[in-house]
C-alpha cells in the first residue's frame, strides 16, 4: 500500500488525508479479495522503517489502524474473514495491542479468507529472530525455519509462500516485506497511488498473475 502521501500532496492536502483515503481502499480491496476467493491477503500497513517518519504522521497512522480494527472487525466477522496482525508487538501501544488481540479473537472462528495486516514489520528482523530461535540446529529444514518465522511474526495460522505481490505507488522495490515468503512470488507493479487502487485494478493484477507460468526453476510441462 504505497502512495498515500503523494495522493494527498497532489491535491494540496496533508499527508494524513491520503492515509484516511488509503484506509477506504483497504476496505474495498479486502472485499474484492474475499469475493475472488483469495485464501490469504497480507497488507503492509506499517513497516519497521516507517518509525523514521515524523511523530505526528506515525501517531495518525496508528490511530487509523486502531479505528480500522474497531470499525472493520465486525464486517470481517460477517464475511467469515479471520484477522491476524503480524510483525513486532513490543513497540505498539497497550491500547492498540488490546484492539489487535480483540480483533483476532473475535474473528478467529471464520472459515473464509485470512486477512494479515503487517504492522511494525521488518522481514530482516524476523529472519534474524527466527535464526536465533533455531540456534545451532544442523538439521534445520526449510519448513521448520518457516514455522519459526511464523512464531516470531505472531502468525496465528500457517500460511504457504506468497503467490502474488502487488506493489502500488510506481515503486519497484520490496521494502523488507516477506522476503523469505516471497522466494517464488510473482511481482505486479502498479503505477496507481494506493488510495486509487480499486476493484478493477485488483482484478487486473489477478489477471496478470493468472497469465504467468510458474516453473519454480523447472521446465514448463510442454518442454519436458
Ligand atoms: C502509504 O503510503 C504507506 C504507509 C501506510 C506507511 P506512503 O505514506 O508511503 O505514501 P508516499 O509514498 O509518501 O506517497
Ligand atoms: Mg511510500
Amino acid at each position: 500500500m504505497d502512495g498515500n502521501g503523494r495522493w494527498a500532496t497532489q491535491r494540496g492536502l496533508p499527508r494524513t488525508a491520503g492515509h484516511i483515503e488509503g484506509a477506504k481502499a483497504v476496505r474495498a480491496t479486502v472485499e474484492t479479495a474475499a469475493r475472488a476467493d483469495v485464501t490469504t491477503l497480507t497488507l503492509y500497513a506499517f513497516s519497521s522503517a516507517n518509525w523514521a517518519r515524523p511523530p505526528a504522521e506515525i501517531a495518525a497512522l496508528m490511530r487509523l489502524f486502531g479505528q480500522y480494527l474497531f470499525t472493520e472487525t465486525r464486517r470481517c466477522v460477517e464475511q467469515s474473514i479471520r484477522i491476524n496482525v503480524i510483525g513486532r508487538r513490543d513497540r505498539l501501544s497497550e491500547n492498540l495491542l488490546r484492539s489487535i488481540e480483540q480483533s483476532e479473537r473475535s474473528s478467529a472462528a471464520g472459515s473464509g479468507m485470512l486477512l494479515r495486516i503487517a504492522v511494525d514489520y521488518s522481514s530482516q528482523h524476523s529472519i534474524v529472530q527466527a535464526a536465533r530461535r533455531a540456534g545451532p540446529d544442523a538439521d534445520l529444514t526449510t519448513e521448520a525455519f518457516h514455522r519459526l518465522l511464523h512464531e516470531v511474526d505472531h502468525c496465528a495460522y500457517p500460511t504457504s509462500e506468497v503467490d502474488l505481490l502487488i506493489r502500488t505507488g510506481n515503486e519497484r522495490r520490496l521494502s523488507d516485506f516477506l522476503l523469505w515468503e516471497c522466494a517464488f512470488a510473482e511481482l505486479h507493479f502498479s503505477d496507481c497511488l494506493w488510495p486509487d487502487f480499486d476493484d478493477q485494478r485488483f482484478r487486473c493484477a489477478l489477471e496478470d498473475y493468472g497469465g504467468r507460468q510458474r516453473r519454480y526453476g523447472g521446465l514448463a510441462a510442454d518442454t519436458r
